[in-house]
């Protein structure tokens, strides 16, 4: 068979089982379109001027780097005229974009992280895009915050792209997961999984160690027992992976297994946790539960929890479905 697009692919999708609709494959297609661009800005490195700090902090208070706000402006230029969208939320900007009045709107709702791990551009270490797509609630012709604010479970579609050795695009809208490779020749995201499935049982694990110190009682448990290894109750040892760009760790668990936590801790009480539920939390759990795996806070399902705020903050337990429940299970046993 001849390889497929994403255009196919997404094609496919509308005609073949009416799973997603024009607008919805415009919306996609757009913000694939915008990942080609930024990748393109990142490759240049150092030789385009574009490493570095933009020295202006976002609204969680973190220092820019100036490709978060290339990042930003490219995914809003290119969604903002199409007609898809009622508006778009970012986590570099405070307040959600409105759709500028000159142009159409549409019923969707556009959550994105423009830049994840962008602490790893300077030295040259994968970072990626995330995005989350909802629908615009019925009747809300100017959305404001409080449209946002609806659980994770109800997102029509969410990815994320991976600019890496290759940039990869990473896709569900519902039904499976599929992952399209950027061919740079072509200039298209070409089909390269699809139907991903995420292994139940893992022997790799995903922390920031140093928080160590901070960490609750059930995390304590469940991370010294991974480091007893082979003489501890599991009975086998363990391997550790931290590349500090969420879109990495993740994509590494959906390639091959493992558990990702960035779990609630003492650190901050403000803070509890470290990841943004809008736009990091939900998009990659509902990949990952689309994948077979599973995506907590350790309380509850990621997927479940009503957002409260746009930028608001979540602990994050996700990946193979047997450790994820593991820790879950530490949890509820307090
Ligand atoms: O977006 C937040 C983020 O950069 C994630 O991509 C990553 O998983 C995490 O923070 C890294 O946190 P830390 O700096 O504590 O390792
Ligand atoms: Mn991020």
């Amino acid at each position: 068979m001849s390889p497929v697009s994403l255009t196919r692919y997404l094609i496919e999708k509308q005609h073949a089982d009416g799973r997603i609709k024009a607008d919805l494959r415009l919306l996609i297609e757009v913000v694939a379109r915008a990942c080609k661009a930024i990748s393109v800005a990142i490759g240049k490195g150092a030789l385009g001027n574009v490493l570095g700090s933009a020295d202006e902090e976002n609204v969680q208070g973190e220092v820019q780097k100036k490709l978060d706000v290339i990042a930003n402006e490219i995914l809003l230029d290119a969604n903002e005229w199409g007609g898809h969208l009622a508006a778009l939320a970012s986590e570099e900007m405070e307040h959600p974009h409105p759709i500028p009045h000159r142009y159409p709107k549409g019923e969707y709702l556009l959550l994105f992280d423009p830049l994840d791990g962008s602490s790893n551009i300077d030295v040259n270490i994968s970072v990626g895009t995330i995005f989350s797509v909802l629908r615009c609630p019925d009747g809300v012709t100017e959305p404001d915050e409080s449209a946002f604010l609806q659980p994770g479970s109800r997102q029509v579609a969410a990815g994320y792209a991976v600019y890496g050795p290759s940039t990869l695009l990473v896709l569900t809208v519902g039904d499976g997961v599929a992952v399209f490779t950027l061919d740079r020749e072509r200039g298209s995201f070409m089909l390269t999984a699809d139907n991903l499935r995420i292994p139940e049982d893992t022997r790799e694990f995903a922390i920031n160690a140093s928080n160590q110190r901070w960490w609750q009682p059930p995390v304590q448990r469940y991370i010294g027992e991974l480091l007893a290894g082979r003489e501890g109750p599991r009975g086998v040892d363990f391997n550790m992976r931290w590349v500090a760009s969420m879109v990495a760790d993740v994509h590494r668990i959906l390639s091959r297994g493992g558990i990702f936590m960035y779990p609630r801790d003492n650190k901050d009480p403000a803070k509890p946790g470290r990841l943004r539920l809008m736009y990091e939390a939900n998009p990659m759990a509902m990949i990952v539960e689309q994948a077979g795996g599973a995506a907590s806070t350790g309380l509850e399902r990621i997927l479940d929890v009503q957002p409260t705020g746009l930028h608001q903050r979540i602990p994050v337990i996700l990946g193979s479905r047997n450790e994820v429940e593991r820790v879950a299970g530490y949890h509820a046993a307090g």
